[in-house]
């Protein structure tokens, strides 16, 4: 039984046994090279699967993240009525209801580690006829869901659930739910998506005024579906104002998931500090509301090309060639914090091997992220050796110019964060000493096969006392 908010729910398959912890080690690695595609993107994925089960026709979908955060949306979709399955090639077939054709649930929606399947279902189901009840892990639990409620609630629906701001949460969608304009009080991808889902079902036009432009592959995906949505510059500098027309006709289409920046940013940093490397990762999504590691990387010195620039259904694709050379400290402002939520993590990383102090301003979302991701950052970092002062939404590390000392004494703790166990592991790779981490398990929620990928490219990451650990 998943631990679910400390509460036994109804489970659906194929999720009921409860996961073992799986402790790792990294061992300190030499030479890391190849050729490698990591999977695909999560955003992209969720976004693929929720507008597929919305249109009319059948929507085909390849490179699809087959991560447990995507097949739990998946799972979600064909509770509520769409057909969503792997065909033989790989593909993922989706079958869509319609707009407006979503069924109630029989069972408890259960999303796992995932705040934006979670959180982008919320949205959907808000702008339907039908009551659901949504779940999720121990961390899933703990996040905040205030900020998609209060817009929805706006728009018509009803958010029932202790204080509404935690899961779980029923949602009792509305049968006309009204065009709103919101202004998002936090630049979150994840509220804007849930609001201009729920207008999809609203009578004239939903806005989402964006203090400033967090990642917009909803968007971009919507019109892939043939809605129409305008962007325009906000009142105030940097905000902007996305407007959606309701009521479309959406039709099934044909989508090419590319390989998630997120996840390449564990290779890619990998290649930059293990001397002597080069790597190449095909296919990667270059959306510049996504590249916001690559871009400090390269102000810190690091040799990322993005080679066959192209597109894909919409979003900007290139492959990343990554060569290993030494890294400068810099001060990433808080401005770029949208375009690299996730990658913070590994940026502590690189920032742990590079010369001087790396600052990072506007971290406070991190705190409501799969874990504390500022405080586990600053605990793994101190516990393999190396120096980082953590303020209440900043960060600073004091890098090593070179291999970080490593070796903590027990096992980090990964609190159900998969970002946070990859770029210790990375860590570990790049230190003098092994690095050991405590739950390996999370990694499969948006990187499946991450540790086989990472040992192709001559990583040294195995179970911990197991074989390939030391003595
Ligand atoms: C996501 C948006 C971001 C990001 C998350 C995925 C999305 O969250 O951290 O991993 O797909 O919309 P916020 O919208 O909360 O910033």
């Amino acid at each position: 039984m998943l631990q679910t908010c400390g509460k036994e729910m109804p489970r659906s398959r194929p999720f009921e046994t409860a996961r073992p912890m799986q402790a790792l080690i990294a061992q300190p690695t030499e030479a890391f090279a190849g050729t490698a595609r990591v999977p695909g993107d999560k955003s992209i994925s969720h976004r693929a699967l929720l507008l597929g089960g919305l249109a009319l026709g059948e929507t085909r979908i390849e490179g699809l993240l087959e991560g447990e955060d995507v097949l739990r949306s998946a799972a979600a979709m064909r509770a509520l009525g769409a057909e969503a399955a792997r065909a033989d090639d790989g593909k993922w077939i989706v079958a869509g209801r319609g707009l407006g054709g979503l069924v109630e649930p029989t069972e408890v929606l259960d999303l796992g580690n995932s705040g934006t399947g979670a959180r982008l279902l919320i949205g959907l189901i808000a702008g339907h006829p039908i009551s659901a009840t949504l779940t999720g892990d121990r961390s899933l639990c703990s996040r905040p869901m205030g900020r998609v409620a209060r817009p929805l609630e706006q728009m018509g629906a009803r958010i029932v659930g202790r204080g509404g701001d935690r899961l779980p949460l029923t949602v009792i969608g509305s049968a006309e739910p009204l065009p709103i304009r919101y202004e998002l009080p936090v630049a979150s991808a994840q509220v804007k998506s849930a609001v201009l889902l729920a207008g999809l079902s609203a009578p004239g036009r939903t806005s989402v005024v964006e203090p400033a432009p967090t990642r917009d592959h909803s968007e971009i995906m919507l019109r892939h579906f043939g809605a129409e949505v305008a962007v325009e510059p906000g009142e105030r500098p940097s905000t902007r104002v996305v407007t959606l027309t309701g009521q479309p006709e959406l039709k099934g289409q044909r989508i090419e998931v590319p390989a998630d920046p997120s996840s390449a940013a564990f290779p890619a940093v990998a290649a930059l500090l293990l001397p002597g490397s080069e790597l190449r990762l095909s296919a990667v999504c270059i959306n510049p509301h996504r590249t916001g590691l690559y871009q400090s990387l390269r102000e810190m010195g690091a040799e990322i090309g993005f080679e066959d620039e192209r597109r894909l259904g919409g979003e900007a694709v290139a492959d990343l060639v990554v060569r290993a050379g030494p890294l400068e400290a810099i001060e990433v402002p808080a401005e770029r914090a949208p375009a690299m939520i996730d990658e913070y993590p590994i940026l502590a990383v690189a920032a742990a091997a590079a010369k001087g102090r790396t600052v990072m301003h506007g971290l406070g979302e991190l705190r409501v992220k799969e874990s504390d991701r500022l405080a586990a950052i600053a605990r793994g970092l101190a516990a393999c050796g190396v120096e980082v002062e953590e303020g209440p939404d900043s960060l600073a590390v004091n890098g090593c110019a070179g291999r970080p000392p490593g070796g903590n004494d027990r096992p980090l703790a990964t609190a159900l964060d998969h970002r946070i166990a990859m770029s210790f592991l990375v860590l570990g790779l790049a230190a003098e000493r092994p690095v050991t981490i405590d739950d390996g398990g999370p990694i499969d929620t948006s990187f499946p096969g991450f540790a086989a990928l990472m040992a192709g490219l001559g990583a040294r990451i195995a179970p911990a006392g197991g074989e390939g650990a030391p003595a």
